[in-house]
């Protein structure tokens, strides 16, 4: 099995920037596609403030953060993916934009053998594999934030999913330095199964009235050792994507422990979506 030496991201926000730096940093060829101009501009910005903030740590050498760059090139036209041996989309988590990628990638990516995964936390893989002709060659490829930093993937083959596109991926995680994990196709997987209904604990606590962010935080963080606390971790992941996996981890299972709050979505519509947008359960600076 050959490796992987031209990627494609499609999306360019937390996680898919996140996955393109990494990957660029590992040596591979990656385009990076956004839906338009302004986006792709965000984006390379994105990733180059964050090689630049790994020099200022002492991470990257100068020559490590200049090859990362110039392995990586941008584009608002999905139509320049045809040459790529992977794909991972990493747009927003909405069924339908995804279902729209996915089959998009379908058509564009030329080499029948290539492989489409998505970045998914929550939507069955099966649903978008199906909405393609390759279905045999979709898989989910779950990063998690920050991309940079967290060692895990998980790796969600669905019923359709082949053993060659299996053990592609697998290879693929390693040669980005991550560790899979094999995980079902079930709305959740293995990490969001857990962590979701803790995490609209938390926001039902606070809801209630029965304990203040600060004091739930460091409650977990002291007491359990947690990096972050749940209102914290809620904040990084973004509210939005908080609320859009806990909405599919209900349309699958009914179970109420994964019905959003009212305070998520309130503070979702308010546009309180966490570090993203400067302001979740605290505040941040520009
Ligand atoms: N890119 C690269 N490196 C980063 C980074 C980023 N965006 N953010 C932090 N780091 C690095 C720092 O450089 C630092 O490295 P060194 O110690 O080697 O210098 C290290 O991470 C720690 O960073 P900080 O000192 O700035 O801050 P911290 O100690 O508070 O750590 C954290 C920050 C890494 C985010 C840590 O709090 C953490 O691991 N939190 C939990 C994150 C988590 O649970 N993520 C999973 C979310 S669930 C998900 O993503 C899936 C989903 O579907 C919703």
């Amino acid at each position: 099995m050959e490796p992987v030496t031209r990627l494609g991201v499609v999306g360019c926000g937390l996680m898919g920037s996140g996955v393109a730096e990494v990957a660029a940093l590992s040596g591979l060829d990656v385009r990076v596609a956004e839906i338009s101009a302004d986006a792709t501009d965000a984006g390379r910005r994105r990733i180059a403030a964050s090689l630049d903030r790994g020099v200022l740590r002492g991470k990257l050498t100068t020559h490590q953060r200049d090859q990362a760059r110039a392995r990586l090139t941008f584009t608002h036209d999905l139509g320049d993916l045809a040459d790529r041996q992977v794909v991972i989309e990493a747009v927003a988590e909405n069924r339908d934009i995804k279902t729209d990628v996915v089959r998009a990638l379908d058509k564009t990516v030329e080499d029948a053998e290539a492989v489409l995964a998505t970045n998914t936390s929550s939507i069955p893989i099966v649903d978008l594999a199906v909405a393609t002709e390759r279905p045999g060659r979709i898989i989910g490829l779950h990063f998690f934030n920050p991309v940079p930093v967290q060692q895990l993937v998980e790796i969600i083959p669905a019923l359709t999913t082949s053993q060659e596109t299996l053990r592609r991926t697998r290879a693929l995680a390693e040669q980005l330095g991550k560790q899979p994990v094999q995980a079902p196709d079930r709305s959740g997987f293995v990490v969001n199964a857990l962590l979701v209904p803790y995490l609209l604990g938390a926001v039902r606590m606070v809801e209630s009235g029965s304990a203040r962010p600060e004091d739930i935080d460091r409650g977990m963080e002291l007491g359990r050792a947690h990096p972050m606390g749940p209102l914290r971790l809620l904040d990084l992941i973004g509210l939005d994507t908080a609320q859009a996996v806990a909405e599919s981890m209900y349309e699958e299972f009914k179970e109420p422990l994964h019905a959003a709050p009212a305070l998520l979505r309130r503070m979702v519509a308010a546009g309180h979506l966490g570090r993203k947008s400067g302001r979740g359960f605290y505040s941040y600076d520009a």
